[in-house]
């Protein structure tokens, strides 16, 4: 029988090659996995608690609850620079089912789409199983990992209709500043696009210089995805958001029935006891990311080696290139020979060749320890005249 050939041809994805290589075996440190190592906070769990114990367990609107959209209203404003009414807020499974449901309202099989290399692999089975057609722009270290407007123009083709952002960024922690921001609207209005901004790390950031394209956009152009599985360590809750220019918001929420009906609904009240949460929940976490990061850069930089410093996310993309080896293949040594389990770059697309993600969510000794091994390794293979005959 048939099936949809698109879906069936997903490449399988390759930071779950070594998660799953890794989880057979004992004593590895684990710096491949994307998710807070931290419990979701104790209030929030009771909130869903108590929901569901007030018999807060049948459908809700599909968009979500009306306190949760004003609340998320208020939390754009105040927190992202941007003004929205609850009406333009619609609730996703997740800021992944989220990110779908606008790729399905603003786009056609067909049209084309510009997505960041590298950059979180999921964007690319979305657009794939939509049938759009993927153009990429450049993030590399020549341009500290932020989009370059002379990139996108040559990617640009008149079937064109959204421009993916990410900031910060998965896998680069890169964040894009407002005066870049500022030239990519310009380009984006140029050529009649929309900007769907993936904010899925909005409040893990280190040095402010975040901002928001909704917070600049002039002409309605610009779709927000946000989510609370990183800021609130809620991944397995599954509760995202889109804020949306009016128009787009309704054919969103049209959208969203088939897909989702509703979300589960004492994630929704779980979402609100998080919302009201001391800025310290949030703040605790982040200086524990700011502290990982400020000691895996330094130390690899203490043992020779760059890694890129990020401003927000909690990743770490370390240069392996002169191992001599593919980031497939050195991944894959690290874990055998080192017992530390790390995302290749290439599970992030082609120009994440040579190099390696770490993931900050561990524990700063694992993150020393990592480090040290990341390294020896390193240093062994660029000594070792076997690794220069199989370049
Ligand atoms: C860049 C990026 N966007 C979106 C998501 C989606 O997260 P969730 O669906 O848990 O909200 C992730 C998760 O890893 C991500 O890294």
């Amino acid at each position: 029988m048939k099936l949809n050939p698109a879906a069936a041809a997903m490449a399988p994805s390759g930071i779950r090659e070594i998660m799953n290589a890794a989880w057979a075996q004992p004593d590895v440190l684990h710096l491949e996995v994307g998710q807070p190592d931290f419990p979701t906070p104790g209030h929030i769990v009771d909130a869903a608690h108590d929901a569901a114990r007030a018999g807060h367990t049948g459908y809700t609107p599909t968009t979500g609850i009306p306190a949760l959209r004003a609340a998320l209203a208020d939390k754009i404003r105040e927190r992202n620079g941007f003004s929205v009414e609850p009406d333009q807020i619609v609730l996703g499974n997740g800021g992944a089912q989220a990110l779908h449901a606008c790729l399905v309202a603003l786009t056609e099989p067909g049209d084309g789409i510009l997505l960041p290399d590298p950059a979180w692999p999921n964007f690319l089975m979305m657009a794939e199983v939509l049938r759009l057609e993927p153009a990429y722009y450049a993030l590399t270290p020549a341009n500290c990992y932020v989009p370059e407007v002379a990139d996108l123009e040559r990617s640009v083709t008149p079937r064109t209709r959204v421009l993916l952002l990410n900031s910060p960024s998965n896998p680069l922690g890169s964040v894009i500043g407002r005066a870049r921001m500022v030239e990519l609207l310009e380009f984006a209005a140029r050529h009649g696009l929309w900007v769907l901004s993936d904010e899925c790390y909005d409040e893990i950031t280190f040095d402010g210089t975040a901002v928001s394209p909704a917070a600049l956009d002039r002409d309605g152009r610009v779709v927000t995805v946000f989510s609370f599985s990183k800021t609130y360590a809620m991944t397995g809750w599954r509760l995202g958001y889109a804020a949306a220019p009016p128009d787009v918001a309704e054919v969103l929420a049209k959208a969203q029935e088939p897909l989702i009906s509703c979300l589960s609904t004492p994630t929704q009240y779980a979402g609100l006891a998080a919302l009201a949460s001391p800025s310290a929940v949030i703040e605790r976490m982040v200086s524990a990311y700011r502290r990982r990061r400020d000691t895996v850069i330094g130390q690899l930089a203490e043992l020779g080696m760059t890694a890129f410093r990020p401003s927000g996310a909690f990743y770490a993309w370390v240069d392996v290139s002169e191992s001599g080896l593919g980031a497939r293949e050195f991944a894959l040594r690290l874990l055998d020979e080192e017992r530390v389990a790390a995302a290749p770059g290439t599970a992030f697309g082609t120009r994440g060749e040579g190099f390696l993600r770490l993931s900050l969510a561990a524990s700063e000794e694992d993150l020393a320890e990592g480090s040290t091994r990341v390294a020896r390794l390193w240093n062994r293979l660029r000594a070792s005249g076997d690794v220069r005959s199989a370049r």
